[in-house]
């Protein structure tokens, strides 16, 4: 079959084309055949090198042979039992080790379903109903993860602005809103609100935003000040900036937290976890009391996802794998600064690790709402030029993601192209 084909079947049966948040106009919508390493194919034989990796969660590369024999090993063993295996058993063990905040852990089959699973341990074992986020994070598909994730009216701190239509009321008058990196005004909202906040969620690097120095520090302080459990969304950060993640890579240890992405090597999988007295919520004995979590995840822990994801985790584990990441997101991100600078644009290329963003402006990227100042339809053509050009990445711009297959020749790539798109684009800012 012809991708034209499959293009216009899959812009039929997906609305845009799209299976969700891509963004890709109609005349560049394709359809992905296969994946090997770094790079993909479409179906119309066209090669793609991708700095998507599957949303980060393919960080040890796509089709990583280590994972696939795990992946095939275990599906001629069985596929789901919906209980503990030997093998969501052994992962378990080794991410309780790893991870401070978890004495225990469960396991579910996506990063929306981790975040949610925390925000609603923490009301029960607090007893109380707001959560804090965080301006433009985004904590999974769910409602609280969505709210004021791309807001466009003026801030009214801490009054959540609904990303997503369909959102109840309840929802929006429990979500308090801070801009992230702003420890005064958090601690201020967190302050007002103590006795009715459960829980503050934080992505700890915030898309591309590093913490500003003290922050989640201050964070740790502030919520055991006024016993409110602290959340580390570490859905992107787990297993990515370091083995042990943001906890071990910014020194905090938070009461609960999400993991995802990257830990799966590529398949569906979830973990939350934290303090014992907090995961004790969710024990089946305690049903019909007032504080029982329920927990439920058909494909949470399958065997086939924690087998990738002891695979991946042993990659993970290889001597210099992280120094590895940091020093090819440095050149990435090094390289990405020389292009624009040669160019005279004005942007500056924030992250840390194996992820870069590109913001077309000159304000200091510290939330939010200093990355909005950015000229956004340079950055659309620029992100469609690399697209068109054979550069796999989401056109909404948020992030590259690099992974254990890329190297400092893909790195070349990228960068050649994003050259050759900003001469195309004939940008010459000032
Ligand atoms: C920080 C963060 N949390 C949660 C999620 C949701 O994960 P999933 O898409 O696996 O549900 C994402 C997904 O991009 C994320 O970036």
């Amino acid at each position: 079959m012809k991708t034209s084909d499959a293009t216009s079947r899959s812009l039929a049966v997906f609305p845009a084309g799209s299976n969700g948040e891509f963004n890709l106009p109609p005349e560049l919508a394709m359809v992905i055949e296969r994946g090997c390493g770094c790079e993909l194919w479409d179906t119309e034989g066209r090669r793609f090198l991708d700095f998507s990796m599957g949303w980060g969660s393919v960080l040890v590369g796509h089709a990583r042979p280590e994972v696939v024999e795990a992946v095939t090993q275990q599906a001629a063993r069985g596929s789901n039992f919906s209980y503990v295996t030997s093998q969501s058993l052994a992962l378990a063990e080794e991410i309780v080790r790893l991870s401070p905040a978890c004495d225990a852990v469960r396991f579910c089959a996506s990063g929306t379903e981790a975040t949610a699973y925390c925000l609603t341990l923490a009301r029960a074992s607090t007893g109380r109903a707001k959560v804090l986020k965080f301006e433009g994070a985004y904590h999974g598909a769910h409602e609280v993860g969505t709210t004021s994730l791309f807001p466009s009216a003026e801030p009214d701190y801490p009054r959540p602005d609904p990303t997503s239509a369909g959102i109840e009321q309840t929802v929006r008058d429990t979500v308090l809103v801070a801009p992230f990196n702003d420890l005064e005004l958090t601690r201020q909202i967190i302050e007002q609100h103590r006795g009715e906040l459960a829980a503050v969620i934080v992505e700890p690097l915030q898309r591309c935003v590093p913490p500003a120095a003290g922050f989640l520090e201050g964070l740790r302080a502030i919520t055991a000040e006024h016993g409110v459990l602290l959340v580390f969304d570490e859905v992107v950060t787990g297993f990515r900036l370091a083995y042990g993640g943001a906890q071990e890579y910014y020194g905090v240890v938070p009461d609960l937290v999400a993991y995802g992405k990257a830990l799966g090597g590529g398949y569906p999988i979830g973990v939350f976890g934290g303090r014992s007295d907090v995961m004790d919520l969710v024990r089946e004995d305690r049903l019909g009391r007032e504080t029982y979590v329920w927990t439920a995840s058909t494909l949470g822990g399958n065997p086939i996802s924690t087998a990738a994801a002891r695979a991946a985790l042993k990659v993970f584990g290889t001597e210099g794998v992280y120094p590895r990441l940091h020093a090819l997101g440095n050149y990435l991100r090094d390289g990405m600064r020389r292009v624009l600078a040669e160019r005279r644009v004005t942007a500056q290329v924030i992250g840390d690790g194996p992820l870069a963003q590109m913001v077309l402006s000159d304000a200091n990227v510290r939330d939010y709402r200093s990355s909005q100042h950015a000229d956004k339809p340079l950055a659309r053509r620029l992100m469609l030029g690399l697209f068109r050009r054979g550069i796999f990445l989401n056109p909404m711009g948020t992030k590259l993601y690099l992974s254990l297959a890329h190297d400092e020749a893909a790195c070349d790539e990228l960068l050649a192209v994003l050259a050759e798109v900003l001469d195309a684009e004939a940008v010459q800012a000032s």
